[in-house]
């Protein structure tokens, strides 16, 4: 089975991608899919959130630079079925660094390269920092798919049209030409509020094929799963938060064939 690579990215923060690619992850491994977490974000929270400590040395910027491979990267959980490739603040460098250098945008592709040869992942998760810089971009060029969070809130939609951009400029400037939209993920949908189904039902309008018909409900013990270092699976598998999450990775291995 190949590998398929995931990218969580869009240049807003506070929209869920680290939610969604810990829970999304742990879910598709909940599914025995063997499933590789990478963290992009120099930032680390998706590291932290699936109970791995940050170690200087241990994260993609080593590889990023021409040292070392991503496979000695690759650090257990205590999840079955799920890795990571944790980050740490030095990746922060690479913002920097890999824009002084040839072929900027093909680095990250080119350290993936030896995860896909290696056949031991059916999916790889990457999530991007909050920006379209170097490192997310780089995630672009490296992905077979983009999945973007959008938050149930106003401006939900104000960004998108940068980032679809970008996706096409990657695909004819023949970068990644095999990259496309994967769907989008609604985020922090409150019951409560008419503004979340209105906010929904545009992004429907926008995108029909698109978005999934899973929406991941905002619920405070989604939040606070990753001060104990816990997926919603670990930290409360019978909330609504987990039952989403799970019903999204049903949808995912559905449309990207991933059983
Ligand atoms: N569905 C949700 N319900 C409640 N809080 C959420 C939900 N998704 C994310 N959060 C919280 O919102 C904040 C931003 O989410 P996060 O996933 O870190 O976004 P991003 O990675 O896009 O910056 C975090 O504090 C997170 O715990
Ligand atoms: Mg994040």
């Amino acid at each position: 089975m190949p590998t398929t690579v995931f990218t969580i990215a869009n240049q807003k923060g506070g929209v869920g991608k680290t939610t969604t690619a810990v829970n999304l992850a742990a879910a598709l491994a909940e599914q025995k899919i063997h499933t590789l977490l990478i963290d992009l974000d120099p930032q680390a929270n998706a590291t932290s959130a699936v109970g791995v400590e940050k170690q200087e040395g241990r994260s993609l910027y080593g590889p990023l630079r021409g040292e070392g491979s991503a496979l000695e990267m690759i650090t257990p959980t205590a999840i079955e079925h799920l890795a990571l490739i944790p980050s740490e603040e030095d990746l922060a460098a690479a913002e920097i660094e890999l824009a002084q250098t040839e072929n900027y945008l093909m680095k990250l592709r080119a350290v993936l390269q030896p995860l896909r040869d290696s056949n031991g992942y059916r999916a790889i998760i990457i999530d991007c920092p909050p920006a379209l810089g170097m490192l997310s971009m780089n995630s672009l060029a490296a992905a077979d798919y983009l999945l973007i969070t959008l938050q149930c809130e106003y401006m939900a939609l104000e960004g998108l049209g940068q980032i679809l951009r970008n996706v096409e400029r990657l695909k004819t400037a023949n970068i990644n030409a095999g990259l496309e939209l994967g769907g989008v993920v609604m985020t922090m949908f409150d019951i409560r509020t008419r503004l979340s189904r209105q906010v929904v039902d545009e992004v429907k309008q926008h995108l029909p094929d698109k978005i999934f018909e899973t929406v991941i409900p905002r619920t405070v013990r989604l939040s606070e799963a990753p001060s104990f270092g816990q997926t919603i699976f670990a930290y409360d598998p019978l909330s609504p938060g987990a039952t989403a999450y799970r019903n999204l990775a049903k949808e995912v291995i559905g449309r990207f064939g991933l059983k």
